[in-house]
């Protein structure tokens, strides 16, 4: 299969851009016309952003997995489909093809079905980077079910909390989990989680680590027991469900600038055709490629560019479970040298961890089939962007700085490999269907070129967020509420003389830490529950290799011991209130924080003094006590 959307020349871009601002609908008919429907749409889109309602392909009937696998079964059937490299290069790795893929997929439909999951309900995913994790949240697209996948790195506290949310019955889990040297048991956080979620009626457990695990009678069954339920049933067939168009696909949730975590939806149909697009343009894939993208399927660029984007482009993708450093640097480059890898797509900060760790981990490691190299998740400093280039991809693979969000469901802004120019540091043009703006501080739109201002969209593509689940009004006051019928990313950008993006970072209160996101206020909270902690306040400061680091401030009531413990107790507070990702990097206790006379912490000030910009803090006469900022400036750490 070749993709006729596939955009070849800049001219074509240019072209396809402006059809897609003119012509919506044409425009989106015309790429939605190459999928499997088992009914077409009666309208292309319709919306508004007061609601915000967003419809995309309304009356259309449709399945994500039909398009991801029963489609290409009459031509890729034994086509790789996933490969599979373990933690440990010494195990084996595996090989699914797309007929395989399938069948699995069929089977643990069934699986999900004979234990009561229907079309609708919701299903925790929590498990680490295996193929079964893949296979899990395909069957639930398959059966229809909103599958709610978890970070294996998160704690028992915040998979309670989005169980809670989202009123999750079933849990799909493993025994364990390998990254690096770790094994974490997954299924023994699962049950700390569930001890305040008596809703949850069944759990679904993968073997894997062989870690002990303890099965609770009449709630937890065991994966293989249930396939093998099934295959001693003959096999049955597992037809996909039939979707509308705007039935929710997934839960994702992810952090904001307020409050717990919020859960992203997104819809079946919308969320299909806009990752399929974009994978295919931004990578320039052609048949029979390998794709690599690094992350998590725990986040989002791994829902949309290591399952179902390539997938529904019938594309071989590379799932790998461990870390780029395990058994040593060198991992990345044995795994492409060994795969032939075409297209290597990872984050600024895997990049910036395996530079400090020079050349010697490249030597002798062929990477000579790559052919596009992409970046995501956080802004790539120039210095990283020139080593990607020039040691990974010999100066000869277009880099994509490919900028998006959780609520975008796929990029909005990137170069297309080879087609459209790249520029370090820039994500530079709009994906076609993007209508990118730049407003001012009172809300004006900046209309010149060489500005920053803060990044929001005009008008709705495909996989725009749909709702934050259970609370729509979240929603609307997050993303549609700040400025008036535009959607609102919560980043800054700087726009040049050509009217390339760059990314600037979050303008609000969210953390951009390794490439994940953290709400300054989740940690707070988290280090606010300690007993010895009065009062606290957190904000980023540039980190080498993270991107941020995090800096928590912290008034200390002096009762829990010395303040070296205390800080221990802190972290580890963290760690299990969010998860490990969480953990501040630097704390420092005060005896107050920089208040104006209303109440309100400056963070513009702490800002100021963790990134070690002492004599650039400004007028403090306002503040409530002016002699406090003198105070933590001396024992910044
Ligand atoms: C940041 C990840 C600069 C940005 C797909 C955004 C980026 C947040 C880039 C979303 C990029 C993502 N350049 N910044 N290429 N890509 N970001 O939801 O601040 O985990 O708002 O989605 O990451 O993070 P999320």
């Amino acid at each position: 299969m070749s993709y006729p959307y596939q955009i070849k020349s800049l001219e074509e871009y240019k072209a396809a851009w402006k059809k897609s601002v003119e012509e919506p609908e044409h425009f989106w008919a015309d790429i939605a016309s190459n999928f499997h429907w088992y009914k077409k749409w009666d309208k292309v889109v319709d919306w508004n952003f007061t609601e915000p309602s967003i419809k995309w392909f309304e009356g259309g009937k449709v399945n994500i997995t039909y398009n991801c696998l029963d489609r290409h079964l009459v031509d890729k059937a034994d086509q790789p489909a996933i490969i599979w490299e373990p933690n440990d290069p010494n195990d084996h790795h595996r090989i699914l093809t797309y007929a395989q893929l399938h069948e699995k997929v069929v089977q643990f439909s069934n699986v999900l079905k004979n234990n009561g999951v229907k079309k609708g309900d919701r299903v925790c995913i929590y498990m680490g980077m295996i193929p079964e994790l893949a296979i899990a949240v395909l069957a639930c697209a398959r059966v229809g079910a909103i599958h709610s996948v978890i970070f294996g790195g998160f704690s028992a506290q915040s998979i309670s909390d989005r169980l809670q949310d989202a009123q999750a019955v079933f849990i799909i889990t493993c025994d364990g989990a390998f990254r690096g040297a770790k094994d974490i048991p997954l299924k023994s956080v699962i049950d700390d989680a569930l001890v305040n979620c008596a809703f949850v009626k069944r759990v679904i457990v993968y073997t894997h680590t062989r870690t002990a695990v303890s099965m609770i009678k009449g709630r937890d069954v065991w994966w293989e027991d249930e396939v093998r339920k099934v295959e001693t049933a003959g096999n049955p067939d597992f037809p996909a469900e039939v979707m509308d168009a705007e039935d929710p696909l997934f839960i994702l949730y992810t952090s904001g600038s307020t409050g717990k975590p919020k859960g992203v939806v997104h819809a079946c149909a919308g969320y299909m055709v806009y990752t399929n697009y974009t994978f295919v343009n931004v990578f320039q894939y052609q048949p029979k490629e390998i794709h690599f993208c690094t992350a998590d399927i725990g986040w989002i660029t791994g829902h949309s560019y290591i399952v179902y984007g390539p997938l529904s482009a019938g594309a071989t993708t590379l799932m790998f479970e461990g870390i780029p450093t395990y058994p040593d640097a060198g991992r990345f480059w044995d795994i492409v040298d060994k795969y032939k890898v075409n297209i290597l797509y990872t984050a600024p900060t895997a990049i910036r961890s395996l530079m400090a760790f020079g050349l010697d981990p490249l030597k002798n490691k062929d990477l000579s089939s790559l052919r596009v190299l992409g970046t995501v998740g956080e802004p790539i400093n120039e210095e990283a962007w020139h080593w990607y280039d020039e040691h990974i991809g010999k100066k000869k693979c277009p880099i994509v700085d490919t900028w998006w969000q959780t609520e975008t469901g796929g990029v909005l802004i990137s170069n297309l490999a080879g087609i459209t120019p790249a520029k370090p540091s820039f994500a530079t043009l709009p994906m076609p269907g993007v209508e990118p703006i730049l407003l001012d501080e009172k809300g004006n739109e900046i209309t010149e070129n060489n500005v920053t201002g803060n990044l929001c969209i005009k008008s709705p593509w495909p996989s725009t967020i749909r709702t934050t689940y259970g609370d729509h009004e979240r929603c609307r006051t997050n993303y549609f509420a700040t400025y008036e019928n535009l959607y609102f990313t919560g980043d800054g950008a700087y726009r040049d003389e050509n009217g390339f993006y760059r990314i600037t970072g979050r303008v609000d209160d969210v953390l951009n830490v390794s490439g994940h996101r953290i709400g300054t206020a989740e940690v707070e909270n988290a280090i606010n529950m300690h007993a010895g902690v009065v009062e606290s306040a957190v904000v980023g400061y540039p980190h080498d290799v993270k991107g941020q680091g995090i800096y928590a401030f912290v008034i200390y009531s002096g009762t829990h011991g010395t303040p070296e413990m205390v800080k221990k107790d802190i972290t580890a507070t963290v760690s299990r209130i969010i998860g490990p990702i969480a953990k501040p990097d630097k704390i420092q206790l005060v005896s107050g924080l920089p208040k104006t006379r209303s109440g309100k912490i400056m963070r513009r000030i702490l800002r100021k003094i963790a990134e070690g910009e002492l004599d650039k803090i400004g007028d403090t006469t306002t503040l409530l006590d002016p002699a406090i900022v003198e105070e933590i400036k001396k024992g910044k750490v």
